[in-house]
């Protein structure tokens, strides 16, 4: 058999059923974001909107340069005005030298009269490109600048939202949005300088026509007008086709990122699940191009259309400047000079024209950038301003929460529970019945909605605290942690120190979970990078990363939390490492409330009370030794984590 190279995930020995087309009515990725919101920006793009908003972008992209780096692009405007002043000097000096050189008389004596002229000219055209290196340097200077604040401001703005918004797809679509925005920034900035130095630059040709004869004046518009109409219209094009295919791109990204994160790149190859994914991808990137192009026809036909509205347009002006010279109402040196003037500010109509619309079309995106920062996407955590201590109490009354969206449930019904501090509570239920989502709200992470009950801590609403204070006094492992790629000790304290020695204290919470143990193992000891891929860095088992992720949860104790919140901390762990931990968590429980929730069920042993939720209610509480001996869900749980019989083995039929 001979070898043949192939590429290392080909469709080999697919059966013919492998891969199956999807069924039409499966669901498929969709943001729900208001599209017609964006889809009414879109067809509001008209060429008087261009021109009432050019100033205020110009305004604005000036006032982002400004922020990001004062000096250079109070340089840049002085470096632009000159090259304006310069290029203006050097038509008036091109006028001057063609008028010296055109006009009646012997050649000899035209040459010397021209000649301060072209010293003008000569002298402005150098200024003027040295001034165009200047002014490029330093808008290589001011652009990144402009691009790493906007990404900051973003990067805030989304982290200042209230953990609900991401729930709402719109949320994420708005985010999206404003991070193109973001990213536009610094083109942003290039094109109001193109569409300074363009107007600059007509203003001096405009001038110069005007003393050569202010009839040619007219001609300018007719030049430029059919460009600048279908620029708008091309722009309108482009960003309704954008906004159509938005879906589709964010699906691609979201494949995309599937297929190649480390994270599932396991799956990805035993799974096989590549060629499958490839036909999504394949099928969504096909809507792409064909609206695009479309969209990209129709721009050709606009862009024609100009074109020839633009021949005709010069067509006549040269006809007038004809008829101007045959009937002597234009000298010929005039009529040399003016052809220069016409054609100078031609093209400089063109960039101004060209980059006002891209600018335009970039201030669409500006605007979902600057709508996002304003809200953080409307949704900016604005609570109370109450500084809370360790609660004393938490009193949870008729709690009822439902996720956006159109499931038949809600997550929590009627949940009434009060917590007291030194307790620990050991909350237990069956996958999806609420238990996560409970600890988030009484952790402030999610907070009661409208008519849903309430949460209070020593009597107050927990909405009227202060957000920060109130995280303050929360230390938790959620049920999906995260595993920073980080240093091991900074995987403890992210950056948070207890006071005192911020090495002992990260040290005796690794003691607690056995973290310790887990790095002393690692080659540098606690400066180990913790993200493995990365030069020196070094990859933690499942529990390994379940004990760091406990671990700083406890070094967060040690600055008081009044709220110790553990979701399934040692699903990962082996007995030996979830009997410390647990242990752990009782010598810290006095001073502090303590939520534990286990699927173990002889893990509720170690808690004071144990509550039982079923679908999103309270179904059971009192202590383990209690529900253990009656009947009800969790001693249904019980004695199905304690039966092993094995089941007869199925016979064919
Ligand atoms: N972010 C979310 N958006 C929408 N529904 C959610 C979200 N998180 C959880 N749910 C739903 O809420 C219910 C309770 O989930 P959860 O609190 O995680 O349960 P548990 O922790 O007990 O397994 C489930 O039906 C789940 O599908
Ligand atoms: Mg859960």
């Amino acid at each position: 058999m001979t070898e043949t190279r192939r590429p290392p995930f080909r469709e080999t020995g697919a059966q013919p059923d492998d891969h199956a087309e999807q069924p039409e009515h499966d669901e498929e990725l969709r943001y729900q974001f208001p599209g017609d919101k964006r889809h009414d920006v879109g067809t509001s793009i008209s060429s008087s909107a261009m021109v009432r908003r050019l100033p205020e972008l110009i305004r604005r992209s000036l006032a982002l340069a400004w922020h990001a780096d004062r000096r250079s692009t109070l340089l840049l405007l002085l470096a632009q005005a000159a090259s304006g002043v310069f290029g203006a000097l050097a038509l008036y000096a091109t006028t001057g030298t063609l008028a010296a050189l055109l006009r009646p008389g012997p050649v000899t004596g035209h040459l010397r009269a021209a000649a301060p002229s072209l010293t003008l000219l000569t002298v402005s055209a150098a200024l003027r490109a040295a001034l165009g290196i200047a002014v490029t340097t330093l808008s290589g200077r001011v652009g990144p600048r402009v691009n790493r604040d906007a990404d900051l401001a973003l990067i805030e703005a989304g982290c200042s939202a209230e953990l609900a918004a991401y729930d709402q797809p719109a949320y994420n679509e708005s985010w999206e949005a404003a991070d193109r925005g973001a990213a536009t920034t610094p083109d942003l900035l290039a094109s109001a300088q193109d569409v300074i130095a363009a107007t600059v630059s007509l203003a001096a040709a405009a001038g110069v026509l005007t003393t050569l004869n202010p009839w040619l004046l007219p001609f300018l518009l007719l030049g430029s007008v059919p460009a600048g109409l279908a620029a708008v219209r091309t722009a309108r094009i482009h960003y309704l086709a954008t906004i159509t295919t938005n879906d589709e791109r964010a699906a691609l990204r979201i494949y995309r990122w599937h297929l190649i994160d480390k994270q599932r790149a396991d799956q990805v190859r035993s799974d096989q699940v590549l060629p499958f994914m490839m036909r999504k991808y394949r099928a969504a990137e096909a809507r792409i191009v064909a609206v695009t192009d479309r969209a990209g026809t129709e721009a050709a036909r606009v862009s024609l259309l100009a074109a020839l509205a633009t021949g005709a347009g010069a067509a006549l002006m040269w006809g007038a400047l004809l008829y101007l010279v045959s009937t002597g109402r234009i000298g010929l040196a005039a009529a040399g000079s003016a052809t220069f003037a016409l054609r100078t500010a031609a093209s400089s109509v063109q960039g101004m024209v060209g980059n006002g619309a891209r600018l335009y079309r970039m201030g669409l995106y500006l605007d979902d950038y600057f709508d996002f920062l304003d809200s953080a996407g409307g949704h900016r955590i604005t609570r109370g301003e109450i500084v809370p201590d360790p609660p004393g109490t938490i009193e949870v009354t008729a709690l009822t929460y439902a996720y956006p969206g159109e499931q038949q449930e809600a997550a929590l019904r009627g949940i009434d529970l009060t917590l007291h501090q030194g307790e620990v509570v050991a909350l237990i239920g069956q996958n999806g019945s609420g238990k996560s989502t409970l600890l988030k709200l009484l952790s402030g992470l999610y907070l009661p909605q409208d008519g849903g009950g309430q949460i209070t801590w020593d009597g107050v609403p927990i909405a009227q605290l202060e957000a920060d204070a109130l995280f303050r006094q929360v230390a938790r492992v959620p049920q999906e942690f995260a595993r920073w790629p980080l240093p091991a000790h900074e995987n403890v304290h992210l950056g948070r120190h207890a006071g005192g020695d911020p090495v002992r204290a990260v040290e005796a919470a690794a003691a607690l979970t056995g973290f310790d143990e887990v790095v002393t193992r690692l080659r540098s000891g606690w400066r180990t990078l913790l993200a493995q891929g990365w030069q020196g860095g070094a990859e933690l088992s499942g529990g390994g990363w379940q004990r760091a992720a406990v671990a700083r949860a406890f070094y967060r104790t040690a600055r008081q939390p009044g709220l110790l919140i553990l979701d399934e901390p040692t699903s990962d762990l082996d007995p030996r490492a979830e009997h410390r931990i647990l242990h752990a968590l009782r010598t810290l429980a006095p001073g502090r409330i303590t939520l534990l929730v286990t699927h173990n069920l002889a893990n509720a042993k170690l808690a004071d009370r144990v509550v039982v939720m079923d679908r999103g209610r309270i179904v059971q509480t009192g202590t383990w030794d209690e529900l253990a001996g009656t009947e009800g869900l969790f001693r249904e749980l019980l004695d199905l984590q304690t039966d092993r019989t094995v089941p007869a083995p199925r016979t064919a039929p």
